[in-house]
Parts: C-alpha cells; sequence; structure tokens
C-alpha cells in the first residue's frame, strides 16, 4: 500500500493556473509515471474489496482516466457520468452549482438496475458538487452509491464532508491543503 505522501508527491501543482491565486493540482503527471498510476490503480481496487460493488461509474472527463483502468483492472461494467447534452440514449439529469452558474451532469436511464452497488470515481474533490450529482443519478434509479473515490481531496473546500456529510463513503489517495 502507498503512502499519502507516496502520490502527493506525483502531482504536479501549477501556481497562477487558471488564475492568480490557484494552486492547480495537475494529475497528468501521474499518467506518465507508469508504475505509479498502476499503483493509484492498484489501491483503488484494495479498498474496493471493503464495499462489495457491481459497478465502476466515473465523471467526465478527467475521472474517465481512472473509472476505465479500474473497471478493466476489475473486470466490473463501467457507466460514463457525462456532463449534459453528450450521452446519445434516453438520459436522466441533475443540476449543481458552480462558481458562477451551473452544470449538470447526465447517465443513461438503463446505467444501472435498482439494486445495482456503484462505485463512483474521479480525479479530484473539490467543493464536492460534482460526485454529489453523480451519485443522486444513481440513486433516481435505484442505485445504491457504495462510496466515491478519487485521487486528490482539496480538504479545505469542504467537498468530501459535504459528500460524507450526505451519507457516502468517501475514499482519496491524498489531500492538500
Ligand atoms: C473537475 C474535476 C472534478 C470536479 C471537481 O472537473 O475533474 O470532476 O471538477 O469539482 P467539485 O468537487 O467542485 O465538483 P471539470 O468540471 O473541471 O471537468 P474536466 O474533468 O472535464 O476537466
Ligand atoms: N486541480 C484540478 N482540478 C481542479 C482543481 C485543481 O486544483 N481545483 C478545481 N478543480
Amino acid at each position: 500500500m502507498c503512502s499519502p505522501d507516496y502520490f502527493k508527491k506525483i502531482f504536479r501543482t501549477v501556481r497562477d493556473w487558471p488564475k492568480p491565486g490557484i494552486n492547480f493540482r495537475d494529475i497528468t503527471t501521474l499518467f506518465h509515471d507508469p508504475v505509479a498510476f498502476s499503483r493509484a490503480i492498484d489501491v483503488f481496487a484494495e479498498e474496493s474489496d471493503k464495499r462489495p460493488f457491481d459497478i465502476v461509474a466515473a465523471v467526465d472527463a478527467r475521472g474517465f482516466t481512472i473509472g476505465g483502468a479500474l473497471a478493466y483492472r476489475l473486470r466490473k461494467p463501467f457507466v460514463l457520468v457525462r456532463k449534459k447534452g453528450k450521452l446519445p440514449f434516453k438520459t436522466i439529469s441533475e443540476s449543481y452549482q458552480l462558481e458562477y452558474g451551473t452544470a449538470a451532469v447526465e447517465i443513461h436511464v438503463d446505467a444501472c438496475k435498482p439494486g445495482d452497488r456503484v462505485l463512483i470515481v474521479d480525479d479530484l474533490i473539490a467543493t464536492g458538487g460534482t460526485l454529489l450529482a453523480a451519485a443522486k443519478l444513481f440513486q433516481q434509479l435505484g442505485g445504491e452509491v457504495v462510496g466515491v473515490a478519487a485521487l486528490i481531496d482539496l480538504v479545505e473546500l469542504g467537498g468530501s464532508k459535504k459528500l460524507r456529510d450526505a451519507g457516502l463513503n468517501v475514499f482519496t489517495l491524498c489531500e492538500f491543503t
């Protein structure tokens, strides 16, 4: 099992991007390092053993990089949670708040069946709005969200607390303050 510090050293921090004062945590450096990337997926796979689930879901777009690898590793069905207007079949939609305005995520109506246990993954938790909206989608279809997992928790933005307060199990590889 790798420590949070192992992963924290892998992610690059880009100062003052996308605007002055923001320290942007860049996950692309994880993918440049195949050992670290496979270790990250292995940690998610080990963690997911604690709460059995049927489906891996991941959030558009950076979440797909993690969710696809995890679903392949575990031989589980994989569901795409997409930004509004991207899915071709019949969808359900959930809006969430952005700093300015709102956004929405969607899944296909047949993305899960009542009683299916779903793990939702993303790259990073900031305010938690995206993962909370994603969780609500599966709950609308009668799915049980057994957990949400991300590489990084930007803990001071309060998202992981918001998700736990909503009754979700939250797992992250590391935290940045
Ligand atoms: C980022 C990130 C998470 C979300 C986290 O996605 O990848 O999905 O924001 O923020 P939150 O916890 O405040 O909801 P973004 O919408 O920038 O999309 P991208 O993955 O397509 O870059
Ligand atoms: N890194 C990547 N995505 C983000 C960040 C960040 O620091 N903050 C909000 N979304």
